[in-house]
């Protein structure tokens, strides 16, 4: 069923590849970011979503000017996803990090309940796992990493993430709505899949992500059935393809590459250490974008 979806930081790296992939699903669109997304049946609106009068006001406002035409004012808003961030550390002094991505996500989920709109995916990350932006080499607590993991970052991105998944929790837990958390993996766009080779050749390289990783097309099917299917509530999803970046079977390689860390289920074949059981199996995710579709190791 088209749904109009309010979508923030849709000119980013995922956005771009998200938004499109709700297009074609037949959605229609209103971007909220501070650039431009070049891509057409879509408006860009300039908000700065660290203040919260813009917006309430966005997620009250025609998608469009054919909008004008109904005479009735805005159409209502059926769901929210929310992407827009600062994406990493190092990108802007700590506490920017932290308080533009912790009083964004509140404004963003604040503004959507108190609107009445009752469905809301923010995009929170495998940095919550506490190892990707980690001082020095830290190990996992226990793999595979799931959705019930004792989450422990030590950066100001990877809680601003944690800060952020509560924050959901709480207005969900206040108002009713359904509001689900998408830890995403380390995205990967079409172009990228070049890297693969050189990841498969230094696993070392790759701990930070736990050896996992989204293809952004993928990420998009992932949102499409998170505006689907109603009624869970509040929920965390890990957002990560099927497979480990390796070329052996995932508990071989772990016993390798992460000895001492502590395996709590059986891991079959190539399952990546961050599981995607739960969305696939409650939300039906089936992946598109298997790397080896991608990448030829040679052999
Ligand atoms: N890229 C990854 O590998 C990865 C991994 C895990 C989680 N994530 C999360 O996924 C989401 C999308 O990531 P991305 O890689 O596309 O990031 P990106 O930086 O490419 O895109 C983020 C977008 O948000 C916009 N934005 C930033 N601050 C804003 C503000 N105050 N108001 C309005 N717009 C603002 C930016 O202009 C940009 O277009 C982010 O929440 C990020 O934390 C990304």
């Amino acid at each position: 069923m088209s749904k109009r979806i309010v979508f923030t930081g849709g000119s980013g790296k995922a956005g771009r590849y998200v938004v499109p992939y709700l297009l074609d699903k037949g959605h229609q669109v209103l971007n909220l970011d501070l650039m431009p997304l070049e891509h057409p049946g879509v408006t860009t609106l300039n908000v700065d979503l660290r203040d919260s009068g813009q917006v309430f006001n966005a997620l009250s406002m025609h998608f469009d000017f054919e909008g004008l035409e109904s005479g009735t004012g805005p159409a209502p808003v059926d769901a929210v996803v929310h992407f827009a961030a600062v994406p990493r550390i190092l990108l802007q002094p700590d506490n920017v990090t932290f308080q533009a991505n912790v009083v964004s996500t509140y404004n963003v989920i604040e503004a959507a309940v108190k609107l009445g709109i009752r469905k809301i995916i923010i995009a929170s990350s495998e940095t919550t796992y506490g190892v990707c932006f980690a001082e020095g080499d830290k190990d996992y607590h226990s793999f595979p990493l799931d959705e019930d993991y004792d989450v422990d970052p030590m950066d100001s991105y990877g809680l601003s993430k944690v800060v952020n998944e509560k924050t959901a929790r709480a207005f969900a837990m206040r108002s009713g709505a359904d509001i689900y958390a998408l830890r995403i993996g380390n995205v990967v766009e079409p172009h990228e899949y070049d890297r693969f080779p050189d990841f498969i050749a230094h696993p070392p390289s790759r701990k930070r992500n736990a050896w996992s990783y989204i293809d952004a097309r993928d990420l998009g099917q992932m949102v499409d059935l998170c505006v689907a299917r109603d009624g869970l509530g509040f929920q965390v999803f890990n957002a990560v393809n099927d497979e480990i970046t390796a070329d052996q079977p995932t508990a071989e390689f772990l016993a390798k590459w992460a000895p001492g860390t502590p395996i709590t289920r059986p891991i079959s074949g190539q399952e990546a250490p961050i599981s995607n059981r739960k969305i696939r199996e409650v939300l039906g995710f089936r992946e598109e974008h298997k790397w080896r579709r991608y990448v030829d190791l040679g052999h």
